[in-house]
This record gives C-alpha cells, structure tokens and sequence, in this order.
C-alpha cells in the first residue's frame, strides 16, 4: 500500500479472494458491487454492539439509499431509520418503514415536502431537525397549511461545526418553542459527532464520555423546565458502540451510523474495533497503459468519490502497491511495480475510500454472491 495510513492500527485481513467474479466479460466497468453476505454481517455486527436490541438503533440510509438493505435491516427488526433527504424518506416509506427520523433540516419548498408526505401517510411517525428559530417558524407554518402534526427534534452541535445548536440556554429555548408551537410536538435531541475521527478505542471512549457527561447534564437543564425528552439520537459508525454502552441505563438512546453497512476503506482503518468489512468494492478496468509502469483505469470522478484527498480515492485489492498520479472525469492513473502484470481489459479490484457519495454516482449496484453477480440493487434514492 503506497498511501500514508499513519495512526491507524492493524486491521482485520481484507482478503481479494472474498470480492473477485469468477466471470467478468458481462460487467460493465466501472460499477460498485456489493456482497449481500458481508453487508448481513455489518448489520448483526451492529445489532451485537446494541446486544441484540434492534430499538436502539436507526441506521442512516443515505450510504446505500436502497430499498433492498433497509429491508435486510427490517428483516432483523431494526425499524427506526434516518435519512438525509426527502427522496431518502419516500424510498424509506415504499419499503415499509414506518418510524423516520429526516436528519436534515428542512428549509424552503422542503418544509411544504415534509409537512405534505406527513400528512399523505398518517401511520408513518415522522421526526424532523430544527437547529434554528427561523426554521422552526417555516415548518410549523408548512404543518398548518398540511393540516398534519410534526414531531421535531433539536440538533445539537457535537463539536462538527456543520449543523445544530451548542447545549444550553438558547437550545432550551428553541426546545421550548417546538412545544409552544401549534402543529409541532417536542421528540428530544439529536447529537451527530462525526468530526471524531481518533483511530485509537480508548481516547474515542473519552471523547465520548466527555460528550455523554455535558448532554446528561443538558438533558437534566430541559427535564427541569418541566419539557419531556422522549428520544435521544447519537453517533455515526466510529463511536455507535462507545455511545451503545450506556443503552442499558438510557432507554431513550438510540444510535444511528451509516457508513456501517458498507464500511469503506477510510473507516476500516480507522475504526478497526468497530470491526466492519467492507462490503462495496470498485469495478474497474485497466484501459490504457501509457508508458512502462504506469496504469490508467476507467475510475474517474464520476465513477468514485473525489471528496477525500486525491491520493485516498481507492484502495487496491490486486495491486501491491501504486503512486496516485492524477484523477479526471473518466480515469485514475496510478504508477505501480505491478504495471507488467496486467493488460488493458484486465479488471483491478478497488476499495472506496468514501463509499457513500461512491454509491449516489452509480444508478445501481451489483450484487455478488459466490464470484457470481447475482442481482442488480437500485440505487433508488439518488434522484433527489
Ligand atoms: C446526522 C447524521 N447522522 C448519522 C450519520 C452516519 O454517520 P456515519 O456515516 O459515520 O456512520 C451521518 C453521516 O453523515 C449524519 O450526517
């Protein structure tokens, strides 16, 4: 591997004879394919962390925005789920979940969006974010024109800096006005933390702990206003199960990571206790080899997610190391010592180091059990 992994410990094996198609002249590169075994295990692997009770949990949707996972997901009785977007939530509704948390705040023509499908399916429970007083004002106003209640939760800011409120007075009184509202009722809070990116378990616990002490005593502050606090949604995959060890105590608690169910080579190696395969591997095809020991393959930024540093888009399962030379729309060029050993056709196995936004670029994904593809899964919910 030619890429720094500075920080980060050893990692469970990640084995290419798990991922490789015995038969590759019918697939289409690039394409994501995805191995419905492993995704199984992600998910029971979260379900072991929650110890076996599926209520506390609610996996983000926006990784995969199948309908086919969120069905393996109700299958094991996970039935309260998050999701981003709107389209998330229409595709959460058409497989049948019934308790939808939309994690984003809804601002614009969205509040009406919202506060429509609200009223269209009265025996879905939804939840919707507010971090702002102006938000709040638009959503109720949509809920009364809808003619539908709301429940509303605050988000908390859990030090990311990117949405939610700090603890304290000002989200007390936010809280406040959801139950002061006409057509919103109070649902508790959410704290999303993933700006915590430290690789080693013990100072994540920390963190963590930390985290946990100032929401206990910010929960106490609201509690002693008289407003209740009926659910509190915490964590991402790298701190879901520091966050789960105090479900026993705090029934309310629910956790909802994402990236879990595919993991991806970021979090992998990252968060090797959360102990989450990967489960989605890039399909590429060496289609140039324009001068001795250099690669280029048809993985571009269209194909792969250009978010995290060029030199992290991928990482190879069949080469034993590379140098990233340069990224456009339709390819990756790589130098590597393995250059001689392959022709252009020849198909190289990659890893995303973001598989989230991977997914949304792919109209749908294959399905590989046994080196066969299997199925083909939509990737339904990337029309917004
Ligand atoms: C609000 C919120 N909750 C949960 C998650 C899931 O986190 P992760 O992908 O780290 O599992 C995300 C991810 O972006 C998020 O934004």
């Amino acid at each position: 591997m030619s890429e720094s992994d500075a920080g980060f410990q050893t990692i469970p094996a990640v084995d290419l004879a798990i991922y490789r198609l015995d038969e590759t002249k019918d697939v289409f590169t690039p394409a994501v394919a995805v191995y419905p075994d492993l995704v199984a295990r992600n998910i029971d692997r979260a379900l072991a962390f929650a110890k076996g009770h599926p209520e506390r949990l609610r996996p983000h949707v926006k990784t995969h925005k199948t309908i086919q996972i969120v069905q393996m997901e109700l299958e094991r009785g996970i039935i309260r789920h998050k999701c981003a977007t709107l389209a998330e939530a229409e595709m959460l509704i058409r497989a049948g979940v019934k308790d939808i948390l939309v994690a984003y705040p809804v601002v614009g023509p969205n509040a009406n969006r919202i506060a429509t499908i609200a009223q269209t399916f009265p025996d879905v429970r939804f939840s919707a974010l507010v971090d702002h007083p102006t938000s709040l004002i638009h959503l109720n106003a949509a809920c009364r024109k809808a003619n539908t209640k709301l429940d509303v939760m605050v988000d908390l800011d859990g030090g990311m800096g990117r949405t939610g409120i700090a603890m304290g007075p000002a989200a007390i009184e936010l809280y406040r006005s959801i139950h002061e509202a006409s057509h919103l009722k109070v649902d508790g809070f959410q704290l999303y933390d993933g700006n915590v990116e430290e690789p080693d378990p013990i100072k994540r616990q920390e963190i963590v702990d930390d985290h946990r002490e100032r929401f206990i005593s910010f929960i106490r502050d609201v509690e002693k206003t008289g407003l209740v606090v009926p659910r509190i949604v915490v964590a991402g995959t790298g701190t879901f199960p520091l966050w789960l060890k105090w479900a026993d105590e705090e029934p309310r608690l629910e956790a909802s990571p994402g990236t879990f169910v595919f993991s991806d080579w970021n979090y992998h190696c990252r968060f090797p206790d959360v102990e989450m395969v990967p489960a989605a591997v890039a399909l590429t095809r060496v289609v140039s080899k324009p001068r001795p020991g250099r690669l280029t393959c048809d993985l571009g930024h269209k194909a792969v997610a250009a978010d995290p540093l060029a030199a992290k888009r991928v990482h190879f399962l069949n080469l034993s190391s590379w140098e990233f030379v340069r990224q456009s729309e339709e390819h990756l060029v790589v130098d590597t010592p393995d250059a001689d050993l392959f022709e252009p056709g020849d198909m190289l196995y990659a890893i995303p180091y973001h598989i989230c936004p991977t997914c949304a670029l792919h109209r749908e994904l294959l399905v590989v059990r046994d080196g066969r593809v299997i199925d083909r899964w939509g990737v339904v919910s990337r029309d917004r």
